[in-house]
């Protein structure tokens, strides 16, 4: 994704976005031209429309004209580096990754420590299906019909200790089964880190599951998060603990470069990326480019959390 060290990888990758990039754009004008002559060629709309499960869920943050992200780009087209760094490695690579049994360590500054199973985890949640906009930090978005819980209904079965400020969230590591975790193109394994404010906020999803199914192995199975006010790479994937801290958690993008990936990366059209604007985004499976909103879209739920924050300084 933004791997400064390796300019080989990085060019071969804008390659295979331009390639992806095209061919949506050029079903998406062949579709065009078909209807406008009264003919839509079947294949070309079952492209454009999806031919995967149909989206359910409660809508949230959505902008009039946002509409869901067909499956075959959700579960196709994936930041996972685990399983690779191209955007179809994750569901190549992760085809065999066998996410259960898994078990979640609650740990740190709570009263109630205890090593899950993910089951038991999963027992005081209240499961829902809720449709999310998604924005990469790369300058593309999703809309994302994921089906989990609020974050805040485990924190609270933990009870975080006056102590606690931070959480802390880390992937599994285990390069026998990730073998994107044999190179060295990250500090492995992949952490990230929320503020307890910003944990206990109802919007911060846990991940169980997209379009009503379980969550595909290369879209962060069995538990993952979604924070849809921040950049993508906050909603860690594949989350083996869960621990209360009171110091601001190291992340995995701040680490390898600390000048480009701060820690709150808050979506914020007026602070671009040093290589690229962040004012624009292009939807995945749509031609045109969209305005970046002011926290993805949901500025009204989350925007007071940050009140007298320099939001240029904390990026
Ligand atoms: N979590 C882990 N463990 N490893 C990763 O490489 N990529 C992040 C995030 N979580 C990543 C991760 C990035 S950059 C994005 S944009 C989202 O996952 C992508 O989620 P999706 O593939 O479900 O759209």
């Amino acid at each position: 994704m933004h791997i400064r060290r390796a300019p080989d990888v990085q060019s071969s990758e804008i390659t295979k976005e331009d390639h992806y990039l095209n061919r949506r754009e050029w079903i998406a004008a062949a579709v065009a031209a078909g209807a406008a002559a009264g003919f839509v060629p079947q294949t070309l709309q079952a492209l454009t429309q999806g031919q995967g499960p149909v989206a359910t869920g409660t809508p949230y943050g959505l902008q009039k004209d946002d509409k869901p992200t067909p499956w075959e780009d959700v579960t196709g087209y994936n930041n996972f580096y685990e399983f690779g760094t191209a955007k179809e490695d994750p569901a190549q690579y992760a085809k065999g990754f066998k996410p259960k049994p898994w078990t979640v360590k609650v740990d740190g500054m709570v009263k109630n420590a205890a090593d899950y199973q993910l089951e038991d985890f999963l027992k005081p949640a209240k499961i829902e299906d809720r449709i999310y906009r998604h924005r990469c930090v790369e300058a593309w978005s999703m809309v994302i019909p994921w089906r989990g819980f609020s974050l805040s209904d485990i924190l609270k079965r933990a009870e975080p200790t006056s102590q606690a400020k931070f959480v802390e969230f880390t992937t599994l590591f285990d390069p026998r089964r990730m073998p994107g975790q044999t190179m060295r193109v990250l500090d492995w394994p992949y952490v990230e880190g929320l503020r307890l404010d910003e944990a206990m906020h109802p919007l911060a999803l846990m991940v169980t599951g997209v379009y009503g199914r379980d969550l595909p192995n290369q879209n962060g199975a069995p538990l993952r998060l979604h924070v849809p006010w921040k950049y993508g790479f906050k909603s860690v994937k594949s989350i083996v603990r869960i621990r209360l801290v009171d110091k601001q958690p190291r992340n995995t993008w701040n680490l390898s470069a600390p000048d480009e990936y701060g820690f709150y990366s808050n979506v914020n059209p007026e602070v671009d990326h040093p290589r690229w604007s962040q004012a624009t985004e292009r939807r995945i499976g749509e031609f045109s480019k969209r305005k970046t909103l002011m926290f993805n879209g949901y500025a009204d739920q989350v925007a007071s959390m940050y009140t007298g924050m320099d939001l240029r300084k904390n990026y």
